[in-house]
């Protein structure tokens, strides 16, 4: 009965997404991405990352979350071979669309999850593994009422922390000003991450799909930029 109890609370503690599953139109080459190649670039839900095993050489490995259409993964594991690149994305035609360009480009240093990537670091990534975590442009979820869906919380900065390695970076971007002041205030919460100058962060991003629509609309972009020094907190 009390081990009932556990489980039904455990269900409803399911904590809240971050995205709405629009799975939106793929393309027929999305579609034949997606059945042809993902066994190739595709990670699945069964056993922990290794990136060892997961990758034909030995790097230090960027993890890019909610990666949209791919378009900066793609451009920065193209220019950078020195690097292995793991994707996080929940929306299967930005997926396909990826594996469109690893494939055309012949990349080796790329793998993905079509997973919850809060669900994918609690379980699935090793502590002080990444030397990267990139997050560029998430959902701003503007409406006050819809601020606990954004993706950047205190709890998730600590998660994020604990995957870094020692003096690994992490790298947010947004074009909406209130939602970088809230992601400051969650970052200040977790002392071991220190803000560093953006543009001394190697390798650069690139300019996402996102970041163009904001532009146009006139928005100002924030990089928020921080190294893991790992003594501090957890
Ligand atoms: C506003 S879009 C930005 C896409 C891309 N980074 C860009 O700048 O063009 C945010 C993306 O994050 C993805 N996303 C949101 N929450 C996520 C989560 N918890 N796990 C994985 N992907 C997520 C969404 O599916 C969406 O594609």
């Amino acid at each position: 009965m009390a081990e009932l109890s556990r489980t039904s609370a455990d269900h409803l503690k399911r904590h809240i997404q971050s995205f709405v599953r629009r799975e939106g139109r793929l393309t027929p080459a999305q579609k034949r991405a997606l059945l042809t190649l993902w066994h190739v670039y595709g990670l699945g839900t069964e056993e922990e990352f290794d990136a060892d095993q997961a990758f034909p050489r030995k790097a230090p490995v960027i993890l890019e979350i909610g990666f949209g259409d791919g378009g900066n993964l793609a451009e920065m594991a193209l220019s950078h071979p020195e690097f292995n690149f793991l994707g996080i994305e929940v929306h299967r035609p930005g997926i396909g669309h990826l594996l469109q360009a690893l494939d055309k480009n012949r990349l080796s240093n790329v793998r993905v999850f079509c997973l919850d990537a809060v669900e994918v670091l609690k379980k699935l990534i090793r502590d002080h593994s990444l030397q990267r975590i990139n997050i560029f442009f998430p959902d701003p979820w503007p409406k006050k009422r819809h601020h606990k869906r954004r993706l950047i919380q205190p709890d998730f900065v600590t998660l994020m922390a604990k995957k870094l390695l020692p003096g690994g970076i992490l790298h947010l971007a947004t074009d909406w000003p209130e939602y970088a002041q809230a992601m400051q205030d969650a970052i200040a919460t977790c002392p071991q991450l220190h803000p560093i100058q953006a543009s001394i962060v190697f390798p650069p991003r690139c300019i996402t799909k996102y970041e163009i629509r904001g532009q146009r609309l006139g928005h100002v972009v924030t990089d928020l930029t921080y190294i893991n020094h790992v003594d501090s907190c957890l």
